[in-house]
């Protein structure tokens, strides 16, 4: 078993207010933002945290939330400040912010770019404005518009533009215009997710109409061509990007690397291979902001090992959203699982026989059959 590449990500919780969709562990401000004080609790947990890695370089770091462009430039200078006092980050780590158009302006961009933001993914949703209006945005089309055009002037190395499709009396030729309008601002990497109905929301207790099953697989089908058409490539269920400009945090994910998750309610996974029994451990941290600011309690809510018999579910559960094949090699070192195995031979000659699979010498490659039956694939793992 190797550690794999590791990454940091960074959760703020709070947004101007809630939307009626999301489920992310975000909180509408009710009063003001606690940024400083936030900002000595993220960087405390991390010094906490660091002990579990030793030495080993960060290669990407991810601001999410929430919104963390609600913070001033002042507070993620702070923040990334005290990261790199107390991490190495590798020469070229990828470093991104997550923004809501309607907390941004040039300023803003210009000194996050400073403080050591390199790539920004904005939650557009929509260009259009009826549609902004039933998802219950902040922001307006003009504001989507302009934070675009803001994020491709800025320099930095790359930028995102978030869209979602399947929106409430959304036809075929809407999510199509937003597609139109996100390429025109040439974006290196876009992320197109169909709307989910999350448990617990607005939307779950109050359904919004959704468009019907015919009309958002043509929404997909013809989505995906204008997409490869204009040189996005699909390298994962909801992820596109130009030619080289695939997101490394994300894909790091993906490929079942490490990552230690600072702030509310993140999520870490990290190899611990300096034990005579490496294993993977995973922490969560305590979920309330206020709760996570408490100084009586820790800022880790729970950790556990990663039991041996549920790696090779954690493993393909990630690594087969990715249109990648994936390398046998990886699954070995990163779970310290033989792939001849009694357990995986079986499982994959099922999957091989069922053409959902299909295998070289050194890799494995979800076959399209796979893909759309992606979640049954998986229940062979368990
Ligand atoms: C944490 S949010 C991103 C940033 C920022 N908070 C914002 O909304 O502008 C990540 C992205 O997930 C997508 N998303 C959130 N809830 C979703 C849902 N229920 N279904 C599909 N996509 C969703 C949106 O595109 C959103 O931009
Ligand atoms: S702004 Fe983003 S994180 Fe906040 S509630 Fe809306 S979708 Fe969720």
């Amino acid at each position: 078993m190797i550690a794999p590449p590791l990454s940091l990500y960074i959760h703020i919780p709070w947004c101007v207010q809630k939307c009626p969709y999301c489920d992310f562990n975000s909180h509408g401000l009710k009063q003001d933002l606690p940024e400083l004080e936030y900002v000595a609790h993220l960087l405390d947990d991390l010094s906490q945290d660091i002990k579990l890695v030793e030495d080993r370089k960060v290669n990407s770091i991810f601001i999410g939330g929430g919104t963390p462009s609600l913070f001033s430039v002042e507070a993620m200078g702070k923040l990334l400040k005290g990261v790199s006092d107390r991490v190495e980050l590798s020469a070229d780590a990828e470093v991104t912010l997550e923004a809501n158009p309607g907390t941004l302006e040039t300023n803003k961009f210009l000194g996050f770019r400073q403080a050591g933001i390199n790539r920004i993914s904005i939650g557009v949703q929509s260009f259009q404005q009826d549609k902004l209006k039933s998802l219950g945005r902040i922001h307006d089309d003009k504001q989507a518009q302009v934070a675009a055009s803001y994020a491709r002037d800025a320099g930095l190395n790359s930028f995102n533009l978030d869209l979602m499709h399947g929106l409430p009396q959304q036809s075929m030729e809407d999510a199509l215009s937003d597609l139109s309008t996100a390429i025109q601002q040439k974006p290196p990497h876009l992320s197109w997710y169909q709307l989910t109905i999350e448990p617990n929301t607005q939307f779950h207790s109050k359904p919004p109409v959704l468009p019907d099953d015919e009309i958002l697989w043509d929404i997909q089908t013809q989505g995906q061509k204008l997409l490869k058409e204009s040189g996005y490539e699909q390298y994962e269920i909801s992820g596109y990007s130009l030619p080289g400009q695939q997101c490394r945090h994300n894909l790091n994910y993906w490929r079942f690397g490490d990552y230690i998750g600072i702030g509310c309610g993140a999520h870490g996974k990290i190899t611990q291979i300096g034990s005579d029994k490496p294993q993977i451990l995973r922490t969560v941290k305590v979920k309330h902001p206020k709760g996570y600011m408490d100084l009586s309690r820790p800022y880790t809510d729970q950790q556990w090992f990663v039991e041996k018999d549920e790696l090779p579910f954690e493993f393909f559960m990630n690594r087969l959203r990715l249109v990648e094949p994936c390398p046998k090699q990886d699954f070995e070192q990163y779970t310290g699982i033989d792939r001849e195995s009694a357990q995986i031979q079986g499982i994959f000659a099922t999957t091989i026989q069922k053409g959902l699979i299909q295998e070289s010498a050194t890799h494995w490659q979800v076959t399209d059959l796979g893909r759309r039956y992606l979640n049954s694939l998986l229940e062979l793992f368990v």
